[in-house]
């Protein structure tokens, strides 16, 4: 996987992921990330990117041709990297904004199958919307909440992406196990001592026991996800089993308010 960011600030970006996992797979080529500064494309002599708004209004505006000239740069590059036989269809560009879908675990695995993405990172006051509109193909925010800058969305989800792609992690079942499979929360974890200020680690677990650990580790999946995030349970895929264990914690809550 190539990403590719669109970005005032590249230093940010190559200093935010060249560390830990994310590194490592860069290393090990698994994926590439090539930061193209947006100013290298301004056509001022002081290599400025921003104006003021049409129509007035507070803050600056970043124009559409450097951003225009950036992008069919990089999309050039990215023609040219590949063999003239198969050349791939034209990759997405994500222009992260709080104006966007929100992203989440099946956007991820979703993105994780494409050969190249290029994200589009904002400023200031946003981006000139007729330049959007030529080159954009995803809106995508990371939540309900306004960043200064699209810089740390984008390594938000080049995070997230990377960790789906074979390879990048060490084990390959932990991406498989884990929060929101299956729209369930992941089962707590514990590790040595058994007893860590007086609190023991769960009987089972010490067992051997694999089925017992596996229903277990079910339930309390079942259990952390209707005590911390409710919603995703509309959407889960559960068992006959699970769903007499789900009514169960919910007759249980009513007997605990009442
Ligand atoms: N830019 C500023 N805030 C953002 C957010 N919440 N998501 C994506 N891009 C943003």
């Amino acid at each position: 996987m190539n990403f590719h960011i669109l970005t005032l600030f590249p230093e940010m970006i190559l200093q935010g992921l060249n560390t830990s996992i994310i590194g490592r797979a860069m290393e090990k080529g698994l994926i590439s990330v090539n930061a193209v500064n947006i100013r290298d494309y301004s056509e001022d002599k002081h290599k400025r990117v921003d104006d003021y708004p049409y129509g007035g209004g507070a803050g600056m505006v970043i124009q559409a041709e450097p951003v225009y000239k950036a992008y069919g740069y990089l999309a050039n590059h990215i023609k040219l990297s590949k063999p003239e036989k198969d050349q791939p269809k034209k990759p997405r560009v994500i222009y992260v904004t709080p104006q966007g879908s929100i992203f989440n675990q099946t956007m991820a695995q979703e993105l994780s199958r494409e050969e190249d993405l290029i994200f589009l990172c904002g400023h200031y006051e946003g981006i000139d919307e007729r330049v959007l509109e030529m080159v954009v193909t995803d809106y995508i925010s990371i939540g309900d909440y306004v960043l200064t800058g699209g810089e740390l969305p984008a390594m938000v989800m080049i995070d997230a992406i990377s960790r789906l792609i074979p390879g990048v992690l060490n084990n390959e079942a932990s991406s498989e196990f884990e929060s929101f499979q299956d729209n369930l929360l992941e089962y707590p974890q514990y590790t040595r001592p058994e007893n860590f200020m007086g609190r023991k680690v769960p009987e089972v677990l010490l067992s051997g026991h694999h089925a017992k650990i596996e229903a277990w580790r079910r339930q309390q999946s079942i259990l952390r996800t209707f005590e911390r995030r409710p919603d995703l349970l509309e959407e889960a895929n559960l068992t006959e089993e699970d769903r007499e264990y789900l009514t169960r914690l919910i007759f249980q809550k009513n007997i605990d308010i009442y």
